[in-house]
C-alpha cells in the first residue's frame, strides 16, 4: 500500500519557480512562436502553467503520448511514441516540455526523434530532476527543481494514474498495513 502525506514543494513554491522559468524562456527565445512539445500526461499541468506564464501570444502548444513506464515504479527501458505530433517542426523553434527526468531514457529517445525532423532549435524543460538516476545523458537547458531519488507524485504526475490532481509534490511512501 502507498501514502503520498509528505509534502517535497508546496503549491505557492511550484507556482513560483514556474513563473521564472516562463521569465528565463521568454528572454531567451527571441521573435517567432515557440513551438512547445509536451509530453502526456504527466506535463500537462505544468505546461498548463508554464504556457500562460509566458507573455507572448504566439506560442504553439502540441501534444504527444511517450510511453516508458507502464504502471511500474521503475522504468522498462523501452520507448514507445504513443501519440506523434501532427504538426511539421521543421525550421521552428521547440521547446519539449515533461514533468520529470529520471533515467533520461524518454527525453534522450525523444530527442534523437524531433532532431531528425530538422527544428531550428530544440530545447527542454522540465519540472523536475533526479539526476543520480542518469543513465543516459540529456541536454537540458531548463529545470524546476533538482531533488533527490524518491518517487514522487501530485502536480501531473502519478503513480499508477492516482495522484495526478495533487496540487503540491509529495513523496510517496510505501506503508505495511
Ligand atoms: P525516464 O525515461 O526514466 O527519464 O522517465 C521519465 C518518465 O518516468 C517521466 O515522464 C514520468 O512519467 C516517469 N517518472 C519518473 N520518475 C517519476 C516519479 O518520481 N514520479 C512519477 N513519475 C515518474
Ligand atoms: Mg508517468
Amino acid at each position: 500500500m502507498f501514502k503520498a502525506e509528505r509534502i517535497l514543494i508546496p503549491a505557492e513554491q511550484i507556482q513560483q519557480r514556474v513563473r521564472e522559468m516562463a521569465n528565463e524562456i521568454e528572454a531567451d527565445f527571441q521573435d517567432g512562436p515557440i513551438y512547445i512539445v509536451s509530453i502526456l500526461k504527466g506535463a500537462f499541468i505544468f505546461v498548463a502553467d508554464l504556457a500562460r506564464a509566458l507573455k507572448r501570444p504566439c506560442v504553439r502548444i502540441e501534444f504527444m503520448g511517450i510511453s516508458s513506464y507502464g504502471s511500474q515504479k521503475t522504468s522498462s527501458g523501452q520507448v514507445k511514441v504513443t501519440r506523434d505530433l501532427d504538426v511539421n517542426i521543421e525550421g521552428q523553434n521547440v521547446l519539449i516540455v515533461e514533468d520529470i527526468i529520471d533515467s533520461g531514457v524518454t527525453l534522450s529517445y525523444l530527442t534523437r526523434l524531433l532532431e531528425q525532423r530538422k527544428p531550428k532549435s530544440l530545447e527542454i524543460a522540465t519540472l523536475l530532476d533526479k539526476p543520480e538516476r542518469r543513465i543516459q545523458p540529456v541536454r537540458v537547458k531548463y529545470v524546476g527543481f533538482t531533488i533527490p531519488d524518491e518517487f514522487v507524485v501530485g502536480y501531473g504526475l502519478d503513480y499508477a494514474e492516482d495522484y495526478r490532481n495533487l496540487s503540491d509534490l509529495r513523496i510517496l511512501d510505501s506503508v505495511s498495513m
